[in-house]
């Protein structure tokens, strides 16, 4: 029997491009969005490129918080494990709202966690977030490496970690896996689906892609004084293809071993690249000029960040295919064919 996969925030970037992942190694998946920061244009997406396997993605569009939605759902479908992907995201927003932050991202993950215990669900792939790593004193980052959040977002991923080590601690049916992304980017190669941000963009890629296609004259680039080569900020940038199948080797990590417990996984290159790099990167790819403006630090952004690749790759037996060239190409290949994402020019901002 084909397993089956719940995925929470399934509409959003990295879960349309995993939820694809899923549907094509045969899994059934079954999406649950309240589409606050997301289109069901996206799943309909999917589904089309998904082809004969399109069939088995249902869609609910159902809050975690809504204990009642959840509980039916679970009624009605067994699921052999839930990928968590729904969760409000932007660093900046959460520290003007953090009531907001930790309503949505620590009631609603208590809630779908509370669901999964009633209906006897106990495996879970979790989207954690290398900002846990705060600044690092030391890169690249290994799974030990200290823990710190810089701010409210950054707080609600690790309590979230800490909530599913010691649900693991109470009750050892419980097989969790923490997967603690870097910075994903690009787009699935067919250009039909990608990133699409609401508002002013937090992270670089989408802003370059704005000014890419016209929506923005400039690009501002945040800190110019790091003890960088170029004084600009360095990440590990991952393409969004690579970041998701790291959720199907999680999965079968999950399914092969009965008691794993509660196991942390970086994904992500291993490679640091900066900002300037990226865009002189971007520039080539697309043959458009982004003209930059330099700022000021932004609080609470680390320097340098890159990940130690080692643990993934060895128990996940899983490692990131595509460079910054291909980063690149997806990106502007999907800003190409949909300039305004999955909406219209009236209807972003
Ligand atoms: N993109 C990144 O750079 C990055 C890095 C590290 C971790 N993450 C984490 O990965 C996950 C997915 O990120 P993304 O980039 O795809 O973001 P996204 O905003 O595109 O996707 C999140 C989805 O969750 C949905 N959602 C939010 N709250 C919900 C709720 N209460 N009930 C139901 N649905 C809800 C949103 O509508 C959205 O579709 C998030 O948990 C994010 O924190 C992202
Ligand atoms: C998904 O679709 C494929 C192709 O149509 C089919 O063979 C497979 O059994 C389906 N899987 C599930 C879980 O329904
Ligand atoms: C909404 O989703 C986009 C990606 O599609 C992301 O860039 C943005 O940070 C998200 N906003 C919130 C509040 O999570």
């Amino acid at each position: 029997m084909a397993r089956r996969i719940l995925v929470t925030g399934g509409a959003g970037y990295i879960g349309s491009h995993t939820v694809l992942q899923l549907l094509l190694a045969g899994f059934g998946v079954v999406v649950v969005d309240n589409l606050d920061n997301s289109s069901e244009v996206a799943v309909e997406r999917v589904t089309a490129i998904a082809g004969k396997y399109g069939k088995n993605l249902t869609f609910h569009r159902i809050d975690l918080r809504d204990k009642d939605a959840l509980d039916k759902l679970f009624a009605s479908t067994k699921f052999d494990a839930v990928v968590h992907f729904a969760g409000l995201k932007a660093v900046g927003e959460s520290v003007q709202k953090p009531l907001l932050y930790y309503n949505n991202n620590i009631i609603g993950t208590i809630a779908l966690l509370e669901a999964m215990v009633r209906h006897g669900c106990k495996k879970l792939v979790f989207s954690s977030s290398a900002t846990v790593y705060g600044w690092p004193k030391k890169v690249p980052c290994t799974e030990e490496s200290p823990l710190c959040a810089m701010n409210p977002y950054g707080r609600t991923k690790l309590m979230i970690e800490d909530i599913c080590r010691d649900i693991h601690r109470a009750d050892k049916d419980w097989n969790i896996i923490l997967l603690r992304y870097f910075n994903p980017i690009g787009a699935h190669p067919s250009g039909n689906i990608g990133e699409d941000p609401r508002g002013f963009p937090n992270n670089l890629m989408p802003f370059v892609q704005q000014v890419a296609v016209g929506r923005r004259p400039t690009l501002t680039v945040f800190g110019n004084d790091y003890s960088t080569k170029d004084g600009t900020g360095v990440r590990d940038y991952i393409h969004v293809v690579d970041l998701a199948d790291g959720h199907i080797a999680a999965l079968q990590k999950l399914f092969k071993a009965s008691n794993l417990g509660c196991e942390v996984y970086n994904l992500g290159t291993g490679k640091g690249t900066s900002v300037l790099e990226m865009v002189a990167a971007f520039e080539k790819t697309s043959g458009k000029k982004i003209p930059v403006v330099k700022a000021g630090r932004r609080h609470g952004d680390a320097e340098i960040l890159y990940a130690s690749t080692r643990k993934a790759e060895k128990e996940l037996k899983w490692k990131a295919k595509y460079g910054i060239e291909e980063m690149c190409r997806d990106q502007w290949n999907w800003a190409k064919k949909n300039p305004w994402g999955y909406g219209s020019p009236d209807s972003t901002s």
